[in-house]
């Protein structure tokens, strides 16, 4: 288990992290080879469940969906999020974390802060739970979804939230839409990784939503770039299905008992 923390601390500097998320053993499955980290992002309340927010994600739809891409999982780190009210203090947080690790059999846990979530991390911490930063644009209290770090107070705000992660000790730290030279900033100024999603080559990796990448969520975001039209390829397969089935092609005598 150690072990899988420090691959993924060595390649600070020398080799880029991916990290991708998953919601279902089938593509935690597909994704495993080419993964350091498998997030069980909450970003599937607006994904598979088309809730305006991820403050509508429970504990239940997170420790289901995890426990799915644990069976995909043979090498990746897996990180699932703690949702939204799970973690407003440090006993509900540790007793939510401690649920989610027992039921889903993850790595380690992702929160959303930094100084405003100061003792709830260091209980988790001190308590044996690895945790994952996240800081920039968070979805869970954000009142507007705009790149963060233009403004100075925001970019020393957030460069001091990641040193105090640092110190806290959290294995790395997800940097969402902020600006690129505050990335740099961010990324040079701590031994921890950097992941990022909006957040530049800065980075020392990168996060994606899977169904982002590959076209299968309908999303239009500057820091999405859709690697492939994998709803084309359903289409092309319905349609080949649908065209046998009203030609009584499918199914054959192979088909068949
Ligand atoms: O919920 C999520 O999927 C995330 C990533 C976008 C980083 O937090």
């Amino acid at each position: 288990m150690k072990n899988k923390f420090s691959k993924i601390l060595n390649k600070k500097n020398k080799s880029k992290i991916i990290c991708l998320t998953a919601y279902s053993k089938n593509i935690a499955q597909i994704i495993d080879n080419h993964c350091d980290i498998i997030l069980v992002g909450d970003s599937l309340g607006s994904v598979l469940y088309n809730y305006k927010s991820t403050r509508s994600v429970t504990l239940n739809i997170m420790i289901e969906h995890s426990k799915s891409v644990r069976m995909g999982i043979k090498k990746s780190l897996m990180v699932v999020d703690m949702p939204h009210n799970t973690y407003r203090n440090s006993s509900e947080a540790l007793r939510n974390a401690k649920t989610i690790i027992s039921k889903t059999k993850c790595d380690a846990v992702k929160l959303e802060g930094g100084k405003k979530i100061y003792n709830i991390v260091k209980t988790l911490i001190k308590n044996k739970i690895p945790v994952m930063g996240h800081l920039g644009l968070l979805p869970q209290s954000a009142k507007n979804f705009k790149a963060k770090g233009k403004k100075i107070t925001e970019r020393s705000n957030i460069l001091k939230d990641a040193k105090v992660l640092e110190e806290l000790g959290v294995f790395s730290i997800v940097l969402e839409c902020i600006d690129s030279s505050l990335a740099k900033e961010v990324t040079k100024a701590i031994n921890i990784p950097t992941i990022g999603i909006g957040a530049s080559v800065n980075c020392d990796g990168q996060v994606l939503v899977t169904d982002d990448l590959i076209g299968l969520n309908p999303i239009k975001a500057r820091f999405v770039k859709k690697f492939s039209n994998i709803t084309k390829e359903i289409n092309n397969a319905i349609i080949k299905f649908k065209n046998e089935v009203k030609n009584k092609k499918f199914p054959k005598k192979s088909n068949s008992y």
